[in-house]
């Protein structure tokens, strides 16, 4: 299962890579305005500098959505870095630039998936990754480890390369969830990554065995 953490926060990225645990980063505009980071100057200035934080796949937003203006975009967006994946929005436009970038060999991340439908869409329109937010749908009391498990059992029964990036991940929980049901990749903070470390009895252990190692020093 493959990590990405959810962020633009340079600093957060840098963290969870000096971990040794992350192997990409998605972003999206909302979270680069987070950052305070505007200006398409800035924005793709920004995109370099994670690019040259971590090793693996960054997922880089198209704005467009028109076809010819989402193609212009995701090439721009390619040529800045070889780690750069174009995240395109799940409409029908999207669906046409997914299709245009695969058989061009770059990469994609199509973004906004909440029903197995366009998870099936996008796996024929050959995209890299597809993201279903499942946060987003736990908010509307829709089940979203739900939608996890459908869109693995149709990609498994037809063999589908593309991999399932679980996205709007909120906590340590859904990361767990979403590594029982198979989920190739998960994104989300930071605080839902090192979630995973903590146990109280490592703690008292860990404690517990410093304590008597100084008893006889
Ligand atoms: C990732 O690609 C998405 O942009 C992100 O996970 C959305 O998360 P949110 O629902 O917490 O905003």
């Amino acid at each position: 299962m493959k990590f990405f953490i959810d962020t633009a926060n340079l600093d957060q990225i840098r963290e969870a890579q000096a971990l040794g645990i992350l192997d990409g980063v998605t972003t999206n505009p909302s979270l680069m305005a987070k950052e305070g980071i505007t200006g398409q100057e800035n924005i793709l200035k920004h995109y370099v500098d994670i690019c040259n934080i971590v090793e693996g796949d960054v997922s880089a937003e198209v704005i467009s959505t028109d076809f010819e203006g989402m193609i212009k975009e995701g090439e721009a967006l390619a040529a800045l870095h070889p780690q750069i994946v174009v995240k395109i929005p799940m409409i029908k436009d999207g669906v046409k630039a997914c299709k245009y970038f695969s058989e061009k060999g770059i990469k994609t991340n199509v973004t906004l998936i909440f029903s197995a439908g366009q998870a099936l869409l996008a796996a024929k329109a050959g995209a890299t990754y597809m993201s279903p937010f499942i946060g987003r749908l736990d908010d509307i009391s829709t089940d979203g480890l739900n939608l996890i498990s459908e869109i693995r059992l149709i990609y498994d029964n037809y063999g589908f390369d593309t991999q399932i990036l679980a996205a709007s991940v909120r906590h340590t929980m859904h990361i767990m969830d979403c590594a029982k049901i198979g989920a190739d990749v998960m994104t989300g903070p930071l605080s839902a990554i090192e979630g995973l470390l903590k146990h109280p009895l490592t703690d008292i252990g860990l404690a517990k065995f410093l304590a008597d190692y100084n008893k006889g020093n």
